[in-house]
């Protein structure tokens, strides 16, 4: 299928990615995790994502999976982005960002205008998120202000796409 024109900055993130990552916050230990995404598109200027990860132990760690709807740029090299993402954990958050397209991709900055926790949910006030794409590489950084800390880091990951 046609990738819809609007999504041509975000082609560089269709397909399959698997890596591995780690993972801190005040007040937790320290974790790895391997990590498994897939972008996908129908057609339509949004693309859907998807992400499943699972703990050393082997067994499913975090999970989450929303939308990437490009917006106009200012320039051929500034691109928008808002992004979608759901968490079984009862998180949801709105984020928007700017993307620089670089010669192998780009590497994205997003911050959430929202993020809504269901009532029992851990207290998450705002997260950021890096993203980049660098060929066959995928970066993915997640901060967040959470349970009561500022804006600390929390999960990075590095994934090869395998599909
Ligand atoms: C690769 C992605 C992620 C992994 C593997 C991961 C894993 C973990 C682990 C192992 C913990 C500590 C154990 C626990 O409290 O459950 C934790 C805590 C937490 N995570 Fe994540 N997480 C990820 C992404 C996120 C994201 C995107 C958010 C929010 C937007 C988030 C919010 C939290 C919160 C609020 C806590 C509790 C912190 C505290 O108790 O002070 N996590 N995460």
């Amino acid at each position: 299928m046609k990738l819809h024109p609007a999504c041509a900055h975000l082609q560089p993130l269709l397909g399959k990615w698997r890596g591995e990552g780690s993972g801190d916050y005040p007040g937790i230990e320290p974790f790895t995790y391997s990590e498994e995404v897939t972008f996908g598109h129908v057609g339509k200027p949004f693309l859907s994502y998807s992400q499943r990860t699972r703990g050393a132990d082997g067994l499913p760690l975090h999970a989450e999976c929303g939308y990437w709807r490009p917006v106009p740029g200012v320039s051929e090299v500034e691109r928008g982005v808002e992004v979608l993402i759901i968490q079984p954990s009862g998180i949801f958050e709105l984020l928007t960002g700017a993307l620089t397209l670089t010669h192998f991709g780009f590497v994205s900055t997003l911050s959430a205008l929202k993020v809504i926790g269901a009532p029992t949910a851990r207290r998450v006030d705002a997260t950021e998120r890096r993203v980049s794409v660098d060929g066959d590489v995928l970066r993915c950084e997640v901060s967040m202000a959470a349970t009561g800390h500022p804006m600390s880091a929390h999960v990075e990951a590095t994934l090869l796409r395998f599909a």
